[in-house]
């Protein structure tokens, strides 16, 4: 059983002030729909303080994920975020190789798969995200393309650590652009990626991973997506930056 999982990448998006004021008025939701719904949100670096200093004062079922990370211990790599400054603050989940870290800051599928590893070595999860541009997708080769994704950024992780992982499927030509694809779309490149999944591993391994949609993602289409097999989630961007819109698409994963 796969809980779902609704997680809000709130980007470059809020101060630590405004951060914190969105959490607290996401408690109320995430404790209504705890059985069905796990909620995460992804602030910016410099929100993750307040974020989590919110959670440990009202305890809601709230997990705080990080929106990328490097992955040396520590040292002279400035501007950069290393694991125990993550772990430090409480951080469960941490989104790795994003579209938009991938198209603006050249991050390679090696880049993103060393993050994956040091993101586990830290006891956290990953959020590995994949997902083609328009332009894979009108030359039909889409299914190749994620599988090259997937496997190298499964690459060196072990089975163990594997069970935990959430991938999330997010086509480029559907981030913040107000064009989703359709849950079939979504649902056939979700039900590929567990089929990838149990190739690199195993069956059991490839039943226990949680796969999100993100793209587009809004409190109307929510449902659509969350009834689909192979489709365990929502990663939530500008829908996820305001509680009156991201509190229906927790709902929505209500059973
Ligand atoms: P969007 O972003 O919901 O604004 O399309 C999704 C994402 O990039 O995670």
């Amino acid at each position: 059983m796969r809980k779902t999982m609704v997680a809000g990448n709130w980007k470059m998006f809020k101060t630590a002030g405004e951060a914190a004021i969105l959490v607290q008025n996401l408690e109320d939701v995430a404790r209504e729909c705890s059985g069905d719904a796990e909620t995460v949100v992804a602030p910016p670096f410099t929100a993750l303080h307040s974020v989590s200093t919110v959670l440990a004062l009202d305890h809601p079922p709230i997990k705080l994920a990080a929106q990328d990370m490097f992955w040396e211990e520590e040292g002279a790599y400035t501007g950069e975020v290393a694991p125990r400054m993550l772990t430090d603050l409480g951080v469960a989940y941490v989104i790795v190789g994003h579209s938009e870290r991938r198209q603006y800051f050249g991050e390679s599928d090696e880049v993103v798969n060393r993050k994956a590893r040091a993101v586990f070595a830290h006891a956290m999860t990953p959020i590995l995200c994949c997902g083609e541009t328009l332009e894979t997708r009108e030359a039909d080769r889409t299914a190749d393309f994620i599988a090259g994704q997937i496997r190298a950024g499964l690459a060196g992780i072990t089975e163990a650590d594997a069970t935990d992982l959430v991938i999330a499927y997010e086509p480029i030509w559907a981030i913040g652009t107000g064009k989703t694809a359709t849950p079939e779309m979504a649902e056939e490149v979700c039900a590929h990626i567990r089929a990838l999944v149990a190739e690199v591993f195993d069956d059991v391994v490839a039943e226990r991973v949680r796969i999100l949609y993100g793209g587009s993602v809004k409190p109307e289409n929510a449902a659509l997506f969350f009834a689909q097999p192979d489709i365990d989630g929502a990663l939530v961007g500008g829908a996820a930056l305001t509680a009156e819109a991201f509190a229906p698409i927790i709902k929505a994963a209500r059973a």
